[in-house]
């Protein structure tokens, strides 16, 4: 079953061509595709709701600092792992899945000049090929949604961690008002689509041996930040102005404007939350 899962899941996310969309993006935006500052690249490679801004606020909350080594799980095209090296110098470790993101990941580390601090590792979360007790940290954003074995998931997470360790998420949970309307940015359809409660997932994580330090509903900020998004768009149209490449448009080639609809309809009806969570390994 996991097999037909995750084999699902690099479909729905496969990408070829995704770097020249990228640099296609880099220059429309004005940049040199070349040498991009990295807040330009940034507004691009952040692959979850409140992009880079969730992602400094997940590791603040950690506290992660320049000497841990950190993996992150599910990374993606690896925006939050060079987010992390950069800012603090710290070795980071992607984890993911889906080929084509690992290869633009990598090829992303380079163009930034992080390719020392950030190694990209195809694999899946749910057998990660690291030994028990690698990491200071581990963290994951908006890939537990596409697993449905969660306890194994939580489980491989507790063993790659060192003792007096730290998981941190940043994760879509099913909420309270009702089934999720698809087809949304991380599946078309509940075939690759796995949300389970807040209260399951505590469970689940607990039962790995991690104890709680942190665990926000932070579903408010993600609702401020879409109105954010949407009046900037909607003042820019006033103005005559092209919208311009954002992020979800690049990397989610087709029907991004549904999928981008639905997950604000989600977020605004209850039907999905999103909650940040600090946990340690005793
Ligand atoms: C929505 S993206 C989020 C990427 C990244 N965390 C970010 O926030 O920018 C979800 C990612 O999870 C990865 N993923 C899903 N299931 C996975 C699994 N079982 N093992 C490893 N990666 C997985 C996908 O390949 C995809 O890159």
């Amino acid at each position: 079953m996991t097999e037909k899962i995750e084999d699902g899941v690099r479909g729905h996310y496969a990408g070829d061509g995704l770097m020249d969309r990228l640099v296609a993006a880099l220059v429309e935006m004005g940049h040199d595709p070349d040498d991009p500052p990295a807040e330009a690249v940034s507004q691009l490679d952040q692959m979850h709701i409140r992009g880079a801004a969730a992602t400094t606020e997940l590791h603040d909350a950690m506290g992660i600092g320049p000497d841990d080594s950190v993996l992150d799980v599910g990374c993606g095209i690896g925006g939050p792992a060079r987010a992390l090296a950069t800012r603090l110098g710290c070795p980071v470790t992607g984890l993911d899945l889906t080929p084509d993101f690992c290869a633009c990941a990598r090829e992303l580390n380079y163009l930034l000049g992080v390719e020392d601090l950030v190694e990209i590792v195809e694999g899946s979360a749910l057998d990660m090929p690291f030994d028990d007790e690698s990491f200071d940290a581990v963290v994951t954003q908006h890939a537990s949604m596409n697993i449905e074995d969660k306890a194994a998931l939580y489980r491989e997470i507790a063993r790659v961690l060192e003792p007096g360790g730290r998981f941190g998420f940043y994760d879509i949970m099913q909420g309270p008002g009702g089934d999720v309307h698809y087809p949304a940015p991380w599946a078309v359809n509940p075939e690759i689509s796995f949300l389970a409660e807040p209260d399951a997932v505590k469970a689940l994580i607990e039962a790995a041996g991690l104890r709680q330090l942190k665990w926000e509903d932070v579903s408010e900020k993600g609702l401020a930040w879409m109105a954010e998004q949407k009046a900037a768009r909607e003042a820019k149209a006033a103005r005559g102005e092209a919208d311009g490449p954002t992020g979800p448009s690049v990397l989610m080639r087709h029907g991004a404007a549904e999928k981008l609809r639905n997950i604000a309809r989600n977020l605004h009806e209850g039907r999905i939350v999103t909650i940040l969570g600090v946990f340690e390994k005793p």
